[in-house]
């Protein structure tokens, strides 16, 4: 059975429990992280810190997270994942357990943390090369989605919609703007150019986002931030996604029509490649400190 976090301890998943007056599971009143372990090495740790820590300051819930990095070292370690190519830990603050009340608990409350990690694995070669289907769902979501709360009933059933629909993924949008995935940011390619949504309260200002934005000016791939229309999809060269979960996964058809040629395009195919060489730069820089 693996082992997750809870509260400050390590106990087998069978032996963690939460109180049914935990806000969480009442009001959703809470915020998580998902942060990307290759080899047990986090990827990206101090900018998901970061982005929880804004998460919680947005939520009014005092919490620490200075301790949070060293148990997900821990966790890996305890699940023996320290190996794996490619693992996550999911991490969820909630404010706590208190009585059912639309207003913040009136006495302080400590706040339940949670963590589990779990292995997972890139698509096969030849599903990337393929590419992956989509479908436009309308963004149903609040106005501020650059909370990573755990309320995600609108992302669940756009995700379910896909599926429903045979398709791979979604992409929401919202007044005639294609704003991102369900769980991961979107991008288009026109004349060339890599265009994604600019980071406002309408996206979740995704890390791998942050990071491909960089490998793209590195590598003088030309790039800019603005909404994409919906009715531009039609005419974009290629099409894609990143988040942790998929890094850079190429989109070849949505609603039914292919994107361009309908085939994985030059753009997201460098794209891709400059984030698993960042990777691997990871890796080695890893090993040669504990050379
Ligand atoms: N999702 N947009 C949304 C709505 C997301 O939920 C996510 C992440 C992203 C990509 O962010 P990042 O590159 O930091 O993973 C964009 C996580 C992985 C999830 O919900 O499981």
């Amino acid at each position: 059975m693996s082992t997750v976090y809870l509260n400050g301890g390590f106990v087998p998943k069978g032996e963690a429990f939460v109180s049914v007056d935990d806000r969480g599971f009442l009001l959703s009143d809470g915020v998580y992280e998902v942060v990307p372990y290759y080899e047990g090495i986090p990827f990206c740790l101090d900018r998901h810190m970061a982005r929880l820590r804004r998460s919680l300051e947005a939520l009014r819930i005092d919490f620490d997270t200075a301790s949070l990095g060293p148990a997900l070292k821990r966790l890996v370690a305890a699940n023996a994942l320290e190996k794996a190519p490619r693992s996550l830990a999911y991490l969820q603050i909630t404010r706590g357990v208190a009585p059912r009340t639309h207003y913040f608990p009136e006495h302080a409350v400590e706040p339940t943390v949670y963590a589990y990690v779990k292995e997972w694995s890139r698509p096969s070669n030849e599903a990337w090369n393929r590419g992956f289907t989509a479908i436009t769902v309308p963004d149903r979501r609040w106005a501020r989605v650059d909370i990573k709360s755990i309320g995600l009933l609108p992302n669940v059933l756009a995700f379910q919609a896909a599926r429903d629909a045979g398709a791979d993924d979604c992409i929401l949008v919202r007044d005639g703007i294609a704003i991102e995935g369900a769980h991961q940011n979107f991008w288009g390619v026109f004349d060339g150019t890599a265009v994604t949504h600019p980071e406002t309260n309408l996206i979740l200002s995704g890390i791998t986002r942050s990071v491909v934005l960089e490998l793209a000016r590195d590598r003088g791939i030309p790039y800019v931030e603005r909404p994409i229309l919906a009715e531009e999809l039609a005419e974009a060269e290629e099409l894609f996604f990143t988040g942790t979960t998929g890094e850079v996964r190429p989109c070849v058809r949505v609603d039914g029509s292919p994107v361009g040629d309908g085939s994985v395009g030059p753009v997201t195919r460098a794209l891709s490649d400059a984030f698993l060489e960042a990777v691997d730069e990871l890796k080695e820089a890893a090993s040669a400190v504990t050379r």
